[in-house]
């Protein structure tokens, strides 16, 4: 699928305040920093579309972006986040999982992962929340090029034995690099075959 229009619609502090849930929709979140907001700007090829820094904890509301007048693309705060104050953090959380439990026309959320680390167990915890709430995910590994291929080969082995220690089955799993375009054709066809499939769900809405 190739990008041809990709827009900022709004930025709103709960799903209530989100687009009319019309068109199907993609969430991207994960710890701060792992680049979800990069990741847009990579699929869309937009280099300023999403607000992106080094500093953590940049994208502060859930952003949502209209990708080929078909769907959309929501930017989420990233959790983990640990110079957030208490109060604060508890604020993100509830926006966060009350948007990924009641967002009715969210199709799958993409939960990114640093390519880089070991599996995380604020990570883990939290596909263990999306499984127990039946919110379908797939994972996506960022910064790709910051490794060898050998070595993220090793560590997606370790991420999966890991998975499978909870998990049956795995998920759907991405490899991408932002600034090497790496993974966006796999990323853009699976959203795409997954908006065709339901078309006719959502034109009757
Ligand atoms: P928050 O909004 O703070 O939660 O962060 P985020 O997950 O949106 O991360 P963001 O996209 O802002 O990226 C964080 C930092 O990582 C920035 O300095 C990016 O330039 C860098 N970065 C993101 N993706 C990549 C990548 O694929 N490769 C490399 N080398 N750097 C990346
Ligand atoms: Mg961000």
């Amino acid at each position: 699928m190739s990008v041809q229009s990709a827009e900022f619609i709004k930025s709103a502090q709960t799903y209530k305040d989100c687009p009319k849930p019309d068109l199907p929709e993609y969430a991207f979140i994960g710890r701060s920093n792992v680049g979800k907001s990069s990741l847009i700007n990579m699929l869309t090829n937009k280099r300023d579309l999403a607000k992106t820094s080094g500093t953590p904890g940049k994208t502060q509301l859930l952003n949502t972006f209209l990708i080929n007048s078909n769907w959309y693309l929501t930017d989420l705060p990233g959790y983990g986040y640990a110079k957030v104050s208490k109060t604060n953090r508890a604020g993100f959380e509830r926006m966060i999982y009350d948007y990924l439990e009641f967002r009715t026309n969210l199709v799958c959320t993409f939960v990114l992962v640093d390519s880089r680390h070991e599996p995380q167990k604020n990570d883990l915890k939290f596909m263990e929340w999306l499984g127990h709430k039946q919110i379908p995910f797939a994972i996506i590994f960022t910064k790709l090029d910051k490794l060898s291929s050998a070595k993220f080969q090793k560590n997606l082995n370790t991420y999966k034995r890991e998975l499978l220690k909870t998990w049956e089955d795995l998920p759907m799993i991405f490899a991408t690099s932002s600034s090497s375009f790496i993974g966006r054709n796999e990323l853009l066809d699976y959203i795409n075959t997954l908006t065709e499939q339901l078309k006719d769900e959502f034109n009757n809405k």
